[in-house]
């Protein structure tokens, strides 16, 4: 398998050398901490799990892995209730371990991306204890405070995310406060430059200690109107969207004053570059329609790197919509704007489920082939499933709060199967969550020894974006949309590659374009792919094939 530095070489071998940073070229693989590997018995997987397992992440050839959050909480939303921003959960390890872990990683050549959670703390956090001590304390205004609306009761008609109203009344001194979650993760302030200058340091804490970039969560939530009007009625409302959807966000999240937030974390982290201290990234998650998605990337002011794409998540899976998805996109794209997919993540289904197993071939060929940085979850490269949770052994707090909707995270938070011993090698006791059932046989010691499995397609997809600037870095054209098959062309100097996908189960025929015809295949998500003859490239059901121009 070709090296970094045979991309880079590569890269620099065009007329004009372009330097690209790691972020752009390089595939992120998102760990979910609990569910990697447990080194300590006690069923959660932990950062000494994550070192052991570094191997096997250099060698399926990502770049770089965000790891959810690690901080000190008390686990009500798993991690993603702070109470420490600056330290590691013991039932994770340690900053020693952490600090062994980026060393680790580093030596490897592998990127490590913390999991940043500005909109809201723990309500253990000691600001938020301090702030809700009195209406005098100085960190009252830290959290976001209000007095009951004129007649009673909430402030106003906010609804959480997870279900309820989304004020919590404080008896002792008289308020409610705001959580766009649980109500044991009160929302930050941020409104208030003594908080911005706290996370600020937060931030640095982390980047001098050698993390390369945050994933940044609800980045679209962090600033709300500052006279908290109602949110209107949603008109599209359905009881089976679950509860937050009543209301349409408007004032609650995605408030113009939010970009500067961004910008002003950008400029900490790009602060490390400048000072030739390696680039960093800021990868936001951001759920909001494509043309409000685009101005996280900022204007006059740059916002993050990399706003993730969560479209493939919810898109149909047919050629056209597909392509027209991909198109608006790209169209969307403002200019130097580096594109970003992914396929899934810890709060939504596998796209093996979504997709099935034929498919999910398939999405992985697309993933790894659209230009811009891809984001891989852990187990996707297994075709690991959504797994049935049984009713008394639910932990997500989304589905105990609204049950049985199909909103639960539980799912597809399981346990990685290693191997086909007792737990799957994930851990010497019972784990956290079960595992798929699948197991015994959908585990990476079996499926690493199959020629034609998924991980093996993975690895291989994974080594060609190494070898192809075209696949890394490359332009994008579409090239067809037609029935069952979506194809486009990456190109970078005098490479053309073209990548043509059989969405569907049936046979396909896909005319090359005439430039294509002696073009000849380099990979198939099957085994050895027909050659193009008389300009037809005949797809097998769920094929996907690459086809080099090259030489
Ligand atoms: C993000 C996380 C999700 C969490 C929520 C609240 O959406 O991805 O897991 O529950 O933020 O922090």
């Amino acid at each position: 398998m070709p090296g970094r530095e045979h991309l880079q070489a590569a890269i620099g071998c065009d007329d004009a050398p372009v330097t690209v940073p790691w972020w752009k070229s390089g595939v992120i693989y998102q760990i979910y901490p609990r569910s990697l590997q447990d080194t300590d018995g006690d069923g959660v997987g932990d950062l000494k799990g994550i070192s052991r397992r570094l191997d096997y992440l250099t060698g399926l050839g990502v770049d770089a892995i965000w790891i959810s959050p690690i901080y000190p909480s008390p686990m009500a939303d798993f991690g993603y209730d702070v109470s420490d921003y600056c330290d590691i959960d013991p039932r994770f390890g340690t900053l020693a371990d952490f600090d062994d872990l980026l060393s680790q990683a580093h030596a490897r050549g592998l990127k490590v991306l913390l999991d940043f959670v500005p909109n809201h703390s723990s309500d253990q956090h000691p600001w938020f204890v301090e702030s809700r001590a009195s209406r005098a304390n100085p960190k009252r205004d830290w959290y976001l405070w209000r007095d009951p609306a004129p007649g009673g009761g909430p402030p106003n008609n906010w609804i959480s995310d997870f279900g309820g109203p989304a004020w919590q009344w404080d008896e002792a001194s008289g308020q409610y406060y705001y959580h766009a979650f649980l109500k044991e993760q009160p929302d930050l302030n941020w409104r208030n430059p003594a908080v911005r200058a706290a996370m600020h340091d937060v931030l640095r804490f982390w980047l001098d200690r050698g993390v390369d970039g945050f994933r940044v969560d609800v980045l679209w939530h962090l600033v709300k109107s500052a006279d908290f009007q109602d949110n209107p009625p949603n008109p599209a409302y359905r009881p089976e969207l679950g509860e937050m959807h009543r209301v349409l966000q408007l004032h609650s999240t995605d408030q113009p004053e939010v970009h500067d937030v961004a910008a002003d974390m950008r400029a900490i982290a790009d602060g490390y570059a400048a000072a030739g201290r390696g680039a960093r990234v800021l990868v936001g998650e951001i759920y909001l329609p494509v043309e409000q998605l685009m101005a996280y990337y900022g204007g006059e002011r740059a916002g993050v790197h990399l706003p993730f794409n969560f479209q493939l998540i919810e898109a149909p899976w047919q050629a056209r919509p597909l392509a027209v998805l991909i198109a608006s996109y790209e169209a969307a794209l403002p200019q130097g704007g580096w594109p970003s997919w992914v396929l899934g993540n810890h709060d939504r289904p596998r796209v093996a489920t979504r997709r099935g197993q034929a498919q999910a071939r398939i999405a992985a060929m697309l993933l790894l082939t659209l230009r811009g940085t891809p984001t891989l979850y852990y187990g996707d490269e297994l075709g690991l499933s959504d797994v049935p949770i049984p009713p008394g052994q639910v932990q997500d707090p989304r589905e105990l709060r609204q049950p049985s909707k199909g909103l639960g995270r539980d799912p597809m938070r399981t346990p990685m199967p290693w191997d086909a011993s007792e737990h799957a090698g994930f851990s010497t006791a019972p784990p956290w969550l079960p595992l798929n059932a699948d197991w015994p046989e959908r585990n990476v010691a079996r499926l690493a020894a199959e020629p034609g499995s998924l991980l093996a397609l993975y690895r291989r997809l994974l080594a060609l974006r190494r070898a192809h600037p075209a696949l890394a870095i490359g332009d994008f054209a579409l090239l067809d949309a037609e029935e069952d098959v979506l194809a486009y062309e990456r190109r970078y100097g005098e490479e053309r590659l073209v990548v043509a996908l059989n969405l569907g189960a049936t046979p396909q025929r896909f005319e090359v374009p005439t430039w294509a015809r002696d073009g000849r295949p380099l990979l198939s998500t099957l085994a050895d792919a027909a050659p193009v003859r008389d300009g037809v490239l005949r797809l097998r059901p769920n094929e996907g094939v690459i086809l080099t121009l090259a030489g």
